[in-house]
């Protein structure tokens, strides 16, 4: 398990600065941002909700950790699932200064061996090949291929996700997408021909949930809504839900089944879950089920350069008649080198067990951190994402509870995911090693502990 303590270890200065300033500084307030960057970023950027006003501002990345502006250093349990390899890996930082040099793009229509590569070992490690690679610019773009590629092979224009679901921002994305919130009037129609059904998660509002009813009933919506239907050219889906939630074993094997036979194809949806977060290479390893198209994102850029890809299954190379990408970096060198890099990191530094191994000494602790704290319930994890529920006995509200969480971990140099209601993820990179988790978890039950004191008091 050692595989990784190369030198230098990147990150290692902010690790040794991060336990002095949670031995020393434990509950101070962050720092005066004098460089005004959160004030000049709100009158620059598009207001957002979610995104803007952000609450902190950095200036640089070193392995698990981030540092302000104002100095002080954040263990970053969020990282938007990109972070698997840590920032500023040394392979990958230097993979892509020699490729800048050497051929950072190329026009449209024409090739290069970088992508070739990135394609070759993509198909290599998925386990259902053979197959065929898309590179796109963001996972947003991966939906959207998907539903063309989909629609375009089956010839057919419905389209099934869950409610509840995240697939992304563009058009199609959203349209699959199934939180209230993200379906505002004023975005006008989205794409027609999608249905929703209900997911084997729970909803953010639903407190309770039984994962085994909850996934038995999905499936019977699903039976109903195929039958009902029956021309559904794909059903997209997380097959682990970003948070992170896991269907009973028997879940998924059903859905591919009744997918085979309606004649849909199965899109696993893996942008933030895949590449050996959850414990596995691509998540539906873990239910021993074969999707038609992988989709992956976030990591495979290594928190360094936009790149995602669609993995599809060679029948459905189909539509050399259409123009289904015709992105203007779909055969970026630098993408394609990024993403190559990165597969050698995780296989080369055995990434995918070590996030199986450790994740589950995490859980352990965290539940261990639980049992003592009725504030913090429904631990959950899935190799390095763990994720729970704020509980608030005083009767202050739940959400509020976890946003104060939030807040206490960040005044201890933790950057946890932002709440989703009351559940909070925190979602480690791939290589810290057990005493940082250790006392990531004890910084994490302190904040709790003082979240609880603030509702009290
Ligand atoms: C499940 C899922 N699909 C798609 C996307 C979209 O990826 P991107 O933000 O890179 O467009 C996300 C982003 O969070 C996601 O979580």
């Amino acid at each position: 398990m050692n595989k990784i303590l190369k030198e230098p270890d990147p990150g290692a200065d902010f690790r040794r600065q991060w336990s002095r300033q949670n031995r020393y500084a434990l509950g101070g307030d962050l720092l005066p941002d004098e460089s005004s960057t959160l004030e000049r970023d709100t009158s620059v950027i598009l207001r957002q909700a979610g995104t803007n006003p952000p609450w902190l501002a950095m200036r640089a990345g070193s392995g698990a950790f981030l540092e302000s502006v104002t100095g002080q250093i954040l263990l970053d349990l969020h990282g938007n699932n990109c972070h698997h390899v840590g920032y500023a890996h040394p392979d990958l930082t230097a993979a892509l200064s020699w490729q800048m040099r050497e051929i950072s793009f190329v026009p449209r229509g024409v090739t290069n061996p970088e992508v070739v590569v990135a394609a070759e070992k993509l198909l290599a490690a998925w386990p259902y090949g053979p197959g065929v690679v898309a590179f796109v610019p963001g996972g947003s773009a991966a939906v959207e291929l998907a539903i063309m590629l989909c629609r375009a092979h089956t010839g057919r224009y419905k389209l099934a996700s869950f409610y509840g679901a995240y697939h992304g921002r563009s058009a199609g994305a959203l349209s699959l997408g199934g939180r209230p919130r993200d379906r505002a009037p004023r975005l006008g129609p989205l794409l027609p021909g999608v249905l929703h059904v209900r997911p084997f998660f729970p909803l953010p509002s639903e407190r309770e949930f039984d994962a085994e009813a909850g996934a038995r009933r999905s499936l019977q919506d699903l039976a109903y809504c195929f039958e009902q239907e029956g021309d559904i050219a794909a059903l997209f889906a997380e097959p682990i839900r970003n948070g992170p939630f896991r269907p009973p074993d028997w879940y998924w094997p059903e859905v591919r089944a009744l997918c085979s036979r309606h004649g849909t194809l199965l899109v696993s949806d893996e942008i933030p879950t895949g590449l050996g977060k959850t414990g596995k290479l691509f998540v539906t390893e873990h239910f021993g089920i074969s999707p038609d198209v992988t989709l992956i994102g976030k990591a495979l850029g290594g928190a360094l350069i936009p790149v995602a890809a669609v993995i599809a299954k060679a029948e459905l190379n189909s539509t050399a008649d259409l123009n289904l990408g015709y992105f203007t970096y779909e055969r970026s060198p630098m993408m394609a080198r990024a993403a190559a890099t990165i597969l050698d990191i995780i296989a080369g530094e055995e990434l995918v067990a070590r996030a199986a191994e450790l994740g589950a000494a995490a859980l352990k602790r965290l539940r261990a951190v639980a049992a003592l704290r009725p504030a913090i319930q429904e631990i959950r994890g899935a190799g390095l994402m763990l994720g729970l529920q704020a509980y608030d006995l005083a009767g202050g509200g739940h959400d509020a509870l976890a946003h104060r969480i939030f807040q206490e971990c960040l005044r201890r140099g933790l950057l946890v995911q932002y709440p989703m209601g009351a559940r909070l993820t925190l979602s480690f990179p791939l290589r810290v090693d057990r005493p940082l988790i250790e006392e990531a978890i004890d910084v994490f039950a302190a904040a709790v502990d003082a979240a609880v004191a603030v509702g009290e008091g």
